[in-house]
């Protein structure tokens, strides 16, 4: 296995904050940054030991890691869509997937007071029910991300030592 960090963005949006904190952190360290648009829409039949190629490449990617680094934003209290849907494609099969024992971080941000942090709650939950192991950390959620981003770089100190705090806990 790699020493290799493999980073997931919950957003497509180009100018992601979420995708800019994660290019941040991903800057001079081993963190390779996996692009989950590709990955189609969870379908049982599709399932299976040939599953489409871009789940086998992602799920090749998180057995090849170190550990997960997931930065996401919150989309109506709740995680994101397309990466729920990427974390259930991952989490087969049930209880022997490549998630299961997998360290985890997660970060979320949002440009509201509360940094997404639901979504951070729900997100731990779902890697639970994958038997992930979510890296024991103060939880990261940065809220008013979209004054904290410049340049497409996370550039608040705090919200980065906090960051960077987590990294070393999933390290
Ligand atoms: C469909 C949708 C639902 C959203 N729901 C929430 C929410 O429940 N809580 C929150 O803090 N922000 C919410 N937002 C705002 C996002 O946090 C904000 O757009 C953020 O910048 C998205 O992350 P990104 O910049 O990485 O794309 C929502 C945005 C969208 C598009």
């Amino acid at each position: 296995m790699s020493q290799k960090i493999l980073g997931i963005a919950g957003s497509l949006r180009r100018e992601s904050y979420n995708r800019a904190v994660l290019n941040t952190l991903a800057e001079g360290r081993e963190i390779e940054i996996f692009d989950i648009s590709s990955i189609p829409l969870y379908n049982a039949d599709l399932d299976g030991e040939h599953p489409p190629d871009p789940v086998r490449k992602f799920k090749d990617a998180i057995a090849a890691s170190a550990g997960l680094l997931i930065v996401s934003p919150e989309y109506n209290y709740g995680i994101p869509g397309l990466l729920k849907n990427a974390l259930d494609w991952a989490s087969r099969p049930a209880y022997k997937s490549v998630l299961k024992g997998k360290k985890v971080a997660i970060i979320t941000c949002s440009m509201a007071t509360t940094g997404g942090a639901r979504a951070q709650a729900a997100i731990r939950d779902c890697l639970y029910a994958c038997l992930a192991e979510v890296v024991p950390y103060m939880e990261v959620a940065i809220p008013s991300v979209h004054n904290k981003v410049e340049n497409g770089r996370l550039s608040d100190a705090k919200s980065l030592e906090l960051a960077e705090g987590l990294l070393k806990a999933l390290r």
